[in-house]
């Protein structure tokens, strides 16, 4: 037996723990010391029946990942060998009883459906995520699943990925009993009350298969939602099929469609860009000049300064995590504002079923306020949200110096300015760190912890930390201009402007981004976000600009004359009461107009060159941040444009993208757009060096920490 299985005895009940830490992963070794314990007590007369379960934290969090990676880069051949090992969990004639805490999901769950029964503590939860990379359940899910919870419920939880709680696991079937105490001494009294009877199989339960008519509306319904709801993802959809073929087929037969469909969804581009977004998300955490185990400053409350929508948004995010907050601004009718519109946004999300009245009115109990920033003095950390400008940042940061406690940490959620400027402005600049949360900020998941000059090594490591207690992606970034995701931003955003003022209409620009896979197209997030937002940022840098670079023109225009988006009823298109655009005729006029008259020749363009132009920027414009230090890998800009820019996880992140496209083609388009629209399209320095040496922005490693302005 391996070190990864161990097998133990209580009297008559073998107990066979898998120790595969940290998540305990089906890696090689694992499935067949399981299958190994379990030919151990066939043989064994003392054993009447097992029980299997994980060591440490969780049960099995699914087959290893990282195989699946070699095996579509050629590193290993042959197949992913698990279902076999379950027909040998399944054929025993001792009854098995899976005990299941923490996750069971993927392969996890798969294992313990072939289990003979199941029992989970409270908190555990059950799921089958493999959508999330782009592939189906592989060992049997799809046709065991069905066969315990019902066609309706297999298909949800194959399709959404989302895992289930113990109770509903309960409740439809999968699980037979939740234990509360302790789950291993009541997995065994349930393996002895079991103990001497037939142990059941899973794979010949017919009876919650249901019937060809039942099962017909409820595949067309299922197709029908996964193609509104999950636009661009095939894997949904053959989760669907493969169900179907458990209704259809006899256990193996269905077995072995579920494999063929398995292998051409684990092979493909999207499930390849999905993996790398799943391990580049949990990439980022690693800072190389930190240590694994770093030091941690306790963070037990927070004050935010600014009850705006970022403030408000940024309590409501720590409440949820159990953090008491205050908020302080300058006059009670801000506060006043702020705390209504948080109560708005609970009460909205109690309405729609996310949270309870009763969660939500301890969550309001931790939010205080106050009108001094002596209120601060016993803060762990600070979250300045304030209106952004560095006269007014400097000023609070100077008293935020005066009241927080030594050891404090003070942070800024700027999202323009210079950290290290902020931070000059206080005693202890080792102490401030840029938070920049997104908007709306209990919403969106990711958070730029942007590292100053002196930000000590404690601080960085706690705002990692802590991001990962508020729920949010933490990606640590350089401190320059916008950043990582908005020095990025800013040029694409400029590009779908040009694209319009070359003869593109705004909502064919918007409908080729949206085609791409992007949650929306430029100019109608500009409408979104406020498009005299936009235009006082231009202004306010357009000195920084080369000189002689081209610059749009339409927007400024347009904010000149009231268009500001969403907010004014009308931007790059008209809006109704309900916010809900439409393409307007007189932006299409006033285009033509004020385009003729500058002599900007007009043209057809197609939706490539749309999608090129778009991507390319912030390729272009991502390599530059990571040659100069920004951003430490490729990997944590895929993970910003996913998580904050509705960029599609499919198509893995800009840099991903452009990797999978080859760097030379790219280049090559870049150098060609270079020619044609001039300096701005100047081709990154990295991106010609890797494209010449036939490389990727994935084998780009920086060895030293971030750089800072
Ligand atoms: N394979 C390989 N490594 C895995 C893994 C897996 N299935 N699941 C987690 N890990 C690794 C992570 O990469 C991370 O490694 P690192 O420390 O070197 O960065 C470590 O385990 C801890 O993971 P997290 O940081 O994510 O830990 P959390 O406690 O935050 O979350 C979790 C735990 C909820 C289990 C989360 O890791 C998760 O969602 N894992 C993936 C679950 C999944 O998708 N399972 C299905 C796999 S596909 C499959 O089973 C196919 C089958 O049908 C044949």
């Amino acid at each position: 037996m391996t070190d990864l299985v161990q097998y133990s005895k209580d009297n008559d009940v073998a107990v066979i723990t898998i120790n595969n830490p940290p998540v305990n992963a089906l890696s090689p070794g694992v499935p067949e010391g399981i299958a190994e314990a379990v030919e151990r007590i066939e043989k064994d007369p003392s054993v009447k029946a097992a029980v299997l379960i994980g060591g440490g934290r969780t049960f099995i969090a699914g087959a290893d990942i990282k195989e699946f990676v070699k095996l579509t880069s050629g590193g290993r051949r042959g197949d992913i060998g698990i279902a076999q090992y379950l027909l040998t969990i399944e054929n025993s004639r001792k009854p098995i009883v899976v005990a299941i805490h923490g996750n069971a999901l993927g392969g996890g769950l798969e294992v313990a459906q072939a289990c003979h029964y199941r029992v989970a503590s409270p908190d555990a939860k059950v799921g089958q995520p493999e959508v999330n990379l782009g592939i189906i359940p592989g060992a049997g899910g799809t046709q065991r699943l069905p066969r315990l919870a019902g066609i309706a419920k297999a298909i949800e939880m194959c399709t959404v990925g989302k895992p289930i709680k113990a109770a509903e696991a309960l409740e439809c079937g999968i699980v037979d009993r939740v234990i509360e105490g302790d789950l291993l001494a009541g997995a065994i009294a349930f393996a002895r009350e079991v103990a001497g009877k037939p142990a059941p199989k899973t794979r010949e339960r017919n009876e919650k298969l249901g019937t060809p008519e039942q099962n017909a509306l409820i595949f067309a319904a299922a197709r029908e939602t996964v193609r509104k709801k999950q636009r661009g993802l095939p894997a949904p959809l053959v989760a669907i099929d493969a169900i179907e073929a458990a209704t259809k087929l006899p256990f193996e037969k269905g077995c072995e469609e579920e494999k063929r469909l398995f292998y051409q969804c684990l092979y493909s581009d999207q499930s390849k860009a999905l993996i790398h977004v799943f391990f580049a998300e949990r990439e980022v955490s690693k800072i190389p000049d930190i240590p694994k185990e770093p030091q941690i400053i306790p963070v037990n409350s927070v004050a935010i300064v600014g009850a705006g929508t970022m403030g408000g948004g940024i309590a409501m995010v720590c409440a949820n995590a159990g953090i008491p907050v205050v908020i302080k601004d300058t006059d009670q009718g801000a506060l006043d504002r702020g705390l209504a519109t948080i109560q708005k946004n609970y009460a909205t999300s109690v309405k729609r079923g996310r949270f309870t009245q009763e969660y939500v009115d301890q969550r309001m109990k931790m939010i205080k306020t106050t009108l001094s920033y002596d209120d601060f003095a016993g803060a762990d950390m600070v979250i300045e949200a304030a209106f952004e400008g560095m006269a007014l940042k400097k000023e609070i940061f100077a008293e935020l110096d005066r009241a927080c406690k030594r050891g404090a940490i003070l942070s800024s959620n700027t999202s323009t300015l210079n950290i290290d400027e902020i931070a000059a402005t206080t005693s202890r600049p080792e102490a401030v760190i840029g938070m920049h949360f997104f908007s709306p900020a209990n919403v969106m998941r990711l958070l730029e912890i942007v590292r100053g000059k002196a930000s000590g090594k404690d601080v960085i490591a706690t705002c990692m930390q802590l991001s990962k207690k508020l729920g949010k992606v933490g990606v640590l970034v350089g401190n320059c201009r916008g950043f990582v995701g908005n020095r990025m931003f800013l040029p694409y955003i400029r590009e779908a402007q040009f694209l319009v003022e070359e003869g593109a209409a705004p909502e064919a620009v918007d409908k080729a981004f949206v085609d791409f896979g992007m949650a929306m197209g430029p100019l109608a997030v500009g409408d979104l976000g406020g498009l005299d937002i936009a235009y006082r940022i231009r202004k306010e840098f357009r000195h920084t600009e080369k000189p002689g670079a081209r610059q749009p023109f339409v927007e400024d225009r347009m904010v000149e004359m009231g268009r500001l988006g969403q907010k004014s009823g009308s931007g790059w298109y008209k809006y109704d009461a309900d916010r809900r655009a439409t393409p307007d005729p007189e932006i299409a006029a006033l285009v033509c107009k004020w385009t003729a008259d500058a002599n900007v020749p007009q043209r057809q363009i197609s939706a490539e060159e749309i999608v090129d132009r778009g991507i390319y920027t912030l390729v272009n414009e991502g390599a530059r941040i990571l040659e100069e230090g920004y951003a430490l890998r490729a990997g944590d800009i895929d993970t910003i444009y996913v998580n904050g820019y509705g960029f599609p996880a499919y198509r893995g992140g800009p840099m991903w993208y452009a990797d999978s496209v080859g760097l030379k083609k790219v280049y090559e388009r870049v150098s060609e757009f270079h020619k044609q629209h001039g300096m701005l399209w100047e081709p990154a320095p990295l991106l010609k060096k890797l494209a010449e040496s036939g490389k990727a922005f994935a084998d780009f490693q920086r060895e030293s920490a971030h750089a800072t302005d």
